[in-house]
């Protein structure tokens, strides 16, 4: 998708996103918060953090700043921020994944749910994803990824062209985000249902130098 086919789709999605797709991808939200919390960590990245989903869901210690392109769905999220009273939300920012406004190395977690099947060149948004995080940190993705086989990758081809119409590419493939040299997997699992989503922990190699 390029990137005013983002801000087109996610304004179309942004009033109905949480009781359509948003529901549906609950699993992975709370998958992924549940790995996070588990850890002895400080700062996360939520890349792509449209209406705050999961931000209701952090360990209230943590201090966590989401980025996401689309106003339209940020706009929701600095709703429940301030409703919820959600303190441990940092900051809610609008960029643009691939060239994140941080620093090398800032953060100790960096996390994207549902979106690196959504932005427009993946690969650069992964390595500024890894940039942005500590070394020895995670980085920890849910995302469908492209089925080999079976009814699943008829249904995933014959959607695909629709892309920018769903706001995601349904035939999207893991190898993509699999080939950053400086990331190393550590945890590769489906999740329900009936495992269409993958959760995904990526460490950074310790030595890097950004
Ligand atoms: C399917 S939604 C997922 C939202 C949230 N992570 C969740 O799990 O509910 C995809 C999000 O990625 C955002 N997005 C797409 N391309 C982006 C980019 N280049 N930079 C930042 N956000 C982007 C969209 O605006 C949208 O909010």
């Amino acid at each position: 998708m390029d990137i005013d086919a983002v801000k087109s789709s996610y304004a179309r999605w942004a009033p109905v996103y949480d009781r359509t797709f948003g529901a549906l991808t609950r699993a992975g939200r709370h998958a992924t918060v549940r790995y996070i919390n588990s850890q002895p960590v400080e700062s996360v990245l939520e890349v792509g953090v449209g209406t705050g989903l999961a931000l209701p869901y952090y360990r209230n210690d943590l201090k966590v700043t989401g980025i996401d392109f689309s106003e339209d769905m940020l706009k929701k999220a600095r709703r429940r921020v301030d409703e919820d009273a959600l303190d441990h939300v940092a900051d809610l920012r609008q960029m643009d994944a691939r060239s994140l406004d941080f620093p090398d190395d800032h953060f100790d977690v960096v996390t994207a749910m549902h979106i690196v099947s959504v932005v427009p060149e993946p690969e650069r948004v992964v390595s500024e994803m890894a940039r942005v995080c500590k070394p020895g940190g995670k980085i920890v993705i849910t995302n469908h990824f492209a089925s080999d086989k079976g009814i699943l990758a008829v249904v995933e081809k014959l959607s695909a062209p629709f892309s920018e119409l769903l706001g995601w590419h349904s035939d999207f493939c893991i190898s993509t985000v699999l080939a950053n040299p400086t990331l190393t997997v550590v945890e590769r699992r489906s999740l329900p249902p009936m495992g269409v989503m993958t959760f995904l922990v990526l460490e950074k190699s310790a030595h890097v130098v950004s």
